[in-house]
Formats: structure tokens, sequence, C-alpha cells
């Protein structure tokens, strides 16, 4: 049995590298279509290093370009892979331009179709993530779902219950996988000579957050008064690095860095007082280390974490109120949940795909 996997974005690298490993653990062929995306090293190719993911078999280097540019480009090229492989099922992952792009050629080739991540919701369609996951959902056949609140999204959008499977979150097989390796490979806290508790990480990313001046300039604003009482670290996104030239902002105060690897921001991730972010990955990887942690967002799709105290929303509109959120989560915690499975997301969704192939 083949399947064909399509990664685009950082994140999906880091999602896929455990499932990849799974499928070859149990005997299923894999061939792996890299979208080209992300491109940069530090975007792509250390993730593949440091997860131990092997190479793209296919990588289809459509680089940056508008969402119809972008996703036009992949749906060419996927649909091409896919007609010389002939895959047995075709994965995607997320919600970003490759999957949508994966679930469309698949879908129109009549080909099967896995999501994982499935049934994630922001109810937010002005965000480019909410119509790619929907889309995504709609057309594939087996829906792996990390959360019981995206089964319940799922089942209320109608979509049938035995195309539904719970598997737990890939993301936390990676957490456990490699805290170990972060602790000991890791320098650097040193590097940065930060103590363990001592800063705040932040990461700024969404397209909602950067491209709105408004609230581009209140999270700048607001972490550079965070600065003056506890260092902050901000990896910055190629995106935002770009948005915060054009608007000539300063991060005076901030420790500015390139984009991380994951052992580095893992690290980072495990000893920080508070991480701020508008991250999906980050949010859960805060939980994961047990680390408060504040979104700067209107809304969030890990709903459980909030309900749960472990994450509170600080829409950025005002400076201040970043500032203070972000202090004031220092030191809390929130309820003991165990919403992500066991660690094994990985496993029970190569066992699944295994069982497709004798059906
Ligand atoms: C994408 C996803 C988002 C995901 C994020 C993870 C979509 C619509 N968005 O957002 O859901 O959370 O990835 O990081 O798919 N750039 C570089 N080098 C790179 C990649 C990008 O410089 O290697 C710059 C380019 O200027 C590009 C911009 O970043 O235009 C945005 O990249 P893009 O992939 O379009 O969106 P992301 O913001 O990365
Ligand atoms: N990440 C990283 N280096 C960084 C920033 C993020 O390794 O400088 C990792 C992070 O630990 C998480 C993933 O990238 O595993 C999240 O990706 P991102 O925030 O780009 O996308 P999202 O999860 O919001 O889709």
């Amino acid at each position: 049995m083949k399947i064909l996997t399509v990664v685009g974005a950082r994140p999906q690298f880091i999602k896929a590298a455990p499932v990849s490993a799974a499928l070859a653990k149990a005997g299923l062929q894999e061939y792996l279509l890299h979208t080209g995306q992300h491109y940069d090293r530090a975007m792509s190719a250390v993730f593949f290093e440091e997860l131990g993911l092997r190479p793209p078999d296919l990588n289809l280097e459509v680089g940056s370009a508008s969402h119809g540019e972008q996703t036009a480009a992949m749906l060419v090229g996927i649909e091409r892979a896919l007609v010389t492989q002939r895959p047995d099922w075709v994965l995607v992952y997320g919600d970003t331009n490759s999957t949508l792009a994966g679930a469309l050629a698949a879908s129109k080739l009549h080909l099967p179709l896995a999501h994982v991540e499935a049934g994630l919701r922001s109810f937010n369609r002005r965000m480019p993530e909410e119509i790619n996951r929907v889309v995504a959902d709609a057309v594939a056949d087996l829906l792996f779902v990390p959360t019981e609140i995206a089964r319940r999204n799922l089942q209320q959008e109608g979509l049938p219950a035995e195309r539904i499977v719970w598997t737990g979150d890939v993301m936390y097989d990676v957490a456990l996988g490699f805290r170990g390796a972060a602790g000991e490979r890791s320098r650097i806290l040193d590097r940065l000579g930060l103590a363990p508790s001592g800063y705040v990480l932040a990461t700024v990313h969404r397209a909602e957050n950067t491209d709105e001046p408004a609230r581009l300039d209140a999270i700048v604003a607001g972490l550079a008064a965070v600065a003056r009482k506890l260092p902050v670290v901000l990896p910055l996104h190629p995106r935002t690095r770009g948005c915060v030239q054009a608007r000539g902002l300063s991060l005076e105060g901030i420790h500015l860095l390139e984009p991380l690897g994951f052992l580095d921001m893992v690290r980072l991730e495990m000893s920080a007082a508070v991480i701020a972010t508008d991250s999906g990955g980050v949010q859960k990887e805060a939980f994961f280390h047990r680390v408060p942690c504040v979104t700067l967002r209107d809304e969030t799709e890990w709903v459980e974490l909030v309900e749960a105290g472990w994450n509170r929303l600080c829409p950025p509109r005002d400076p201040e109120l970043v500032a203070s959120t972000i202090l004031a989560a220092a030191g809390t915690a929130g309820q003991p949940i165990a919403p992500y499975g066991d660690g094994h997301a990985a496993d029970l969704i190569a066992a699944r795909l295994q069982s497709q192939a004798a059906r």
C-alpha cells in the first residue's frame, strides 16, 4: 500500500515526522511531496534534519506568492505527481495552502484522502487557515481528529461519523519524543544568557496580526513594555520580519532571533516563564511543557486550553493590555487535563491506514 504525503510549511514537517516513522514501522510505502511553500533553511531543511524526517521524494519549489498563485502552482505539481505515483491514499496535514492544494488535487482524481488534524475550527472565515481546513475536511475520506472537540465540530457540520477517527494529537507525540533531546543538545539558554523561568518567549506570524498595522504595533509595543521587566525572546518568522521592517517598528530591548531550529525552540519553550504567541502549534507546546500561554488573537481553535486556564486570549489591540496580560500569566497554572491522547497518535493513524488496505 502506498501513501503520498503532502507537506510544505514548517508545522507540517514537524507533524509528519512521527507519522512517517509510524508508516514505515507498519510496512507502508510513503512518497513524500514537499510543495516548497517554506524554503529557507531555517523554515524547512532544519526540521528534516533535527526530526529525522527523510528528504522529500519531490520538492515542487513553488515558493511564495499570493494565495491564488501559490495554491494554483501547487495544484498543478501535486496533480502531476498523483497521476504518476497513483497512491492508495493521500495524506495532508493541518490548514495551510499546501493542505488545501493536496486535498483538492486528490479529491478531483478520486483518490482517497486522509486529513491529520481535522475538525479544528476558529469559526472565523477571514482566516485563510479556516477556509483551508473547512474545504479539506469536506472532501476527506478519513478525518483524523486530535480532540473530542474537533470530533464534535465535524459532527455539527454533518460529516459522517464513520469518516471521523479520534487519534489524539501528533504534536503531543513529538513533544514527548523530543523533550529529552532538546534538554541535552540545545545550548540556547547559555548562548542567550537566560535563566530558567526568567524570560518570555514570543512568536508572531498570523496574517491577521502581521498585515494589520494597529495589531502589529500593539504587539511590538506590548512586547517592548514586557522587555523592560523580563527578557523577551522573539524568533522572527520571515513574514513578520518583512512587516516590521516595512513599518519601521523598533524592536529595541527584545532578543530578536532568526527562526529557530526545533530543538532550540523546544528548549526555550520548556523553561519560559510565559509564552506569548499567535501560533497554533506553540499554544499546545506551552501546555505540553506546562508553561502558561497568552494567545495574541481574538479566538483560538484549541479552546480546551483556555477553558482549563492554561491559555488566555489577548486580542492585540492595546499595548498595555498585551504587556499586563503577559506579565500576569507568569507563575499561573491551569487544571489538570489530558485532551490530546497518550503520545501514540501517529501509531493510530498508521494502523488505521493499514487496516484500510485490508478492506
Ligand atoms: C503559513 C500558513 C499558516 C501557518 C504558517 C506556519 C497559509 C495560508 N498559511 O503562513 O497557516 O501557520 O505557514 O509557519 O498557508 N517566507 C520566507 N521564507 C520562507 C517562507 C516564507 O521568506 O521559507 C516569507 C515570504 O515573504 C512569504 C511570507 O513569508 O510571502 C509568508 O509565507 P507563506 O507560506 O505564504 O505564509 P506563512 O505566513 O508562512
Ligand atoms: N517553531 C520552531 N522555530 C521557531 C518557531 C516555531 O521550531 O522559530 C516550531 C514550534 O515549536 C511548533 C511549530 O514550529 O512546533 C509551529 O509552527 P508555526 O508557529 O510556524 O505554525 P502554526 O502552528 O501556527 O501553524
